[in-house]
């Protein structure tokens, strides 16, 4: 199977889940609620970091059927951070996933509920999820830590503090690898997790996603200023007009080019002995050199 098939089959596996996740209608009072969920949730994505938790159960020996709905629950408080994100005490951005923002759409308020909404799902969904109860239990507690001070809370506090005065390198390193590191490592981890694999495979795991969110990051920081907006699927030039401070605007493309063919090759590495069928080290090469 090739890297695109599988990736497709995994997809496939995913779109259904996520759409079955809010888009019924209820027929009661919290239906606009679960509109503006289930309206961020299926707009689209890349869906890497589901795609990330399902690849890591199957090479660890997992039931990737089981695993489907912690797959959804990373998907869900992806989606929460990226509502969140976007409000206008945020980055204040228009465009999502190709689509209006959630706030632009269903109003701030309902844009925020929804993003708290989603997180909370995420972690029912884990917990009432087929798996045995002790890998339930470690789930829930890896997306805790991917989603709160030592991850994407902190990392969007230190985000909003490098609008306000000049970051060193370290100190940006250290808010990307919350904002953005922090799940995506979790993403590796929860796959691992819920195949049941012992503690170091889960911290093999930890480390080839922090080192894709480190690249990860970097390339879409590159790419707010070198993409297009229709492209992307959102606005270009984003940092820049909140004045952050990003390794593009410390360092320039050619060298945030270097760091993320660098850091990549690093994670290829890190996974050398579980990648059986070349997919991790493929999905690193394939993101260095994103276009979306
Ligand atoms: C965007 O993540 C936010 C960052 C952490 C940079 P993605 O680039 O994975 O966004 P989607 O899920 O494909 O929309
Ligand atoms: C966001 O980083 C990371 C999150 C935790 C959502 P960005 O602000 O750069 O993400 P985009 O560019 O809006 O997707
Ligand atoms: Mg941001
Ligand atoms: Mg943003
Ligand atoms: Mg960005």
């Amino acid at each position: 199977m090739t890297y695109q098939e599988r990736y497709d089959s995994y997809l496939a596996m995913l779109e259904p889940a996520l759409k079955a996740c809010f888009g019924e209608e209820r027929g009661f009072d919290f239906d606009g609620l679960l509109d503006a969920m289930d309206y961020s949730l299926t707009a689209g994505g890349k869906r890497i970091r589901p795609v990330l938790v399902l690849e890591f159960s199957r090479l660890l020996g997992g039931d990737v059927e089981k695993t489907l709905p912690v797959a959804c629950a990373v998907e869900m408080l992806h989606t929460y951070s990226l509502i969140h994100d976007d409000l206008p005490c945020m980055d204040n951005d228009d465009l999502r996933r190709g689509k209006p923002t959630n706030h632009k759409v269903f109003g701030e308020s309902t844009a925020v509920l929804a993003g708290d909404a989603l997180q909370a799902e995420a972690f029912g969904t884990i917990l009432r999820s087929a798996l045995p109860a002790e890998r339930r239990a470690r789930c829930a507690e890896i997306l805790a830590g991917a989603a709160g001070i030592d991850g994407i809370c902190g990392g969007q506090f230190m985000d909003l503090a490098a609008e306000e005065r000049t970051f060193s390198a370290e100190e940006v390193s250290e808010l990307q690898s919350r904002k953005t590191g922090a799940l995506l490592a979790g993403a590796c981890m929860l796959g691992a997790a819920a195949a049941g694999a012992d503690e170091a495979a889960i911290d093999t795991a930890a480390q080839y996603g922090a080192q894709l969110g480190a690249a990860f990051q970097i390339r879409d920081d590159m790419l707010d200023v070198l993409s297009t907006e229709s492209e992307l699927g959102k606005p270009i030039g984003s940092d820049k007009r909140e004045g952050k401070t990003t390794f593009m605007s410390l360092y320039g493309e050619a060298e945030c080019a270097r760091m993320v063919d660098e850091i990549s090759k690093m994670a290829v590495q890190t996974v050398a002995g579980i990648d059986t069928d070349g997919f991790l080290s493929e999905m690193a090469a394939k993101l260095a050199t994103r276009m979306k």
